[in-house]
């Protein structure tokens, strides 16, 4: 039963070939079913990263006194490895990801990762794993680094010890409405995601439970997800759940302000550099919930997500509908087509952002 032994994630290596065969990669979704079966484990103790290794895909061994488990002292990067046109496997921006978890880990008390290390548990995370990585055009290596607080404390303070882990799956399209179909969202009224001088700007786990009681309400009144005001004023757009927010007036891209309650996303940077240098206007700056109704266009960024058109925004109940129902607006259909192809080497890469594996 080879859903049930997924669900557990305990499947042994000598089944790979079997999956192998068995991944319908027209059939990718953002999900476990094709979870790569080997994963890299590094261990921190005694003030040193011992040297990882890889092991099949299975359960960490913590105790219940684990920090991370009680306290919660975890974060965590999303990133991907794709087929490229030139016939090999690439990372986008790896550095990228490697910087943001020291940051986090700097904000969360915990060990950095060391760059290089980083980037080399990737590589063999990739390399170990490569008949899961779809065709071209079929979607991603979906690559998941986490770094957590893994020794046990009773009291409040940092782990003793630290694990950093490595896992990756085979995914396709975000959003289960498909890549390009425009998604729906709901001006999140009674919640906010991140406050000033909080953790927002964070990729800490902590940060993504506290959506999941306005996500899934969205989710039933037929929205995709939510998007977040800031904490100070209710005004201004912060991010999704699961990703940043663009707007689109004229040949002008807004995007809100790094200023500490908004995740520094890797696809974000990435977008406004694309964006400015195919002729765009690119501000970061707040965006009032009522010029978002007014702009011509939104879309949303991240590794996960890629860039995704907003079909419609609904705010105290009104509607604003973007573009031609069911069709991807044409500024973030530009922005996903030129991100995209770049980041699989149909287009040059300018910016040295691919890093072949
Ligand atoms: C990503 O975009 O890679 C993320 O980590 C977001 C996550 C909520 C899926």
């Amino acid at each position: 039963a080879p859903r049930t032994s997924r669900t557990l994630g305990v499947r042994c290596l000598a089944s790979a070939q079997a999956t192998k065969s068995k991944i319908d990669w027209d059939k990718l979704g953002f999900g476990l079913n094709d979870v790569a079966q080997t994963m890299y484990v590094g261990e921190w103790t005694d003030g040193a990263w011992s040297k990882g290794e890889l092991r099949p895909y299975g359960p960490l061994a913590m105790m219940p006194s684990a920090q991370v488990l009680n306290y919660g002292q975890a974060a965590f990067e999303g990133m991907k490895a794709q087929r490229s046109a030139k016939g090999r496997i690439v990372l986008f921006r790896p550095d990228r990801n490697a910087a943001r978890l020291a940051a986090g880990a700097a904000r969360l008390s915990m060990p950095a990762v060391p760059e290089d290390v980083f980037v080399s548990a990737v590589e063999q995370t990739v390399r170990a794993n490569e008949e899961f990585v779809p065709p071209v055009g079929k979607g991603s290596l979906y690559i998941r680094p986490l770094l957590m607080g893994s020794g046990p404390i009773l009291g409040l303070g940092p782990a003793p010890s630290y694990t950093f882990a490595v896992y990756a799956a085979a995914v396709g399209s975000y959003f289960k409405s498909g890549q390009l179909t425009p998604i729906d969202l709901v001006v999140e009224e009674h919640f906010h995601r991140a406050a000033p001088r909080g953790m927002g700007g964070t990729k800490a786990a902590g940060n993504y439970s506290p959506v999941l009681v306005t996500q899934l309400a969205a989710k039933g009144k037929g929205y995709s997800d939510v998007v977040y005001l800031d904490a100070k004023s209710d005004t201004y757009l912060e991010e999704v759940s699961s990703c940043n927010i663009f707007a689109v007036k004229g040949r002008t891209i807004r995007t809100p302000p790094l200023a500490g309650s908004i995740l520094p996303g890797v696809t974000r940077a990435s977008v406004i550099e694309l964006a400015r240098s195919r002729g765009y206007e690119v501000k970061e700056e707040p965006i009032a919930v009522t010029e978002a109704m007014e702009a011509d266009e939104m879309f949303t960024t991240g590794t996960a997500v890629v860039v995704s058109p907003v079909g419609s925004l609904t705010y105290k109940g009104e509607r604003r509908q973007y573009g031609k129902p069911g069709e991807p607006t044409p500024v973030g259909l530009e922005i996903y087509t030129a991100l995209t192809r770049l980041q699989t080497e149909q287009d040059p890469d300018p910016f040295g952002w691919v890093h072949p594996v």
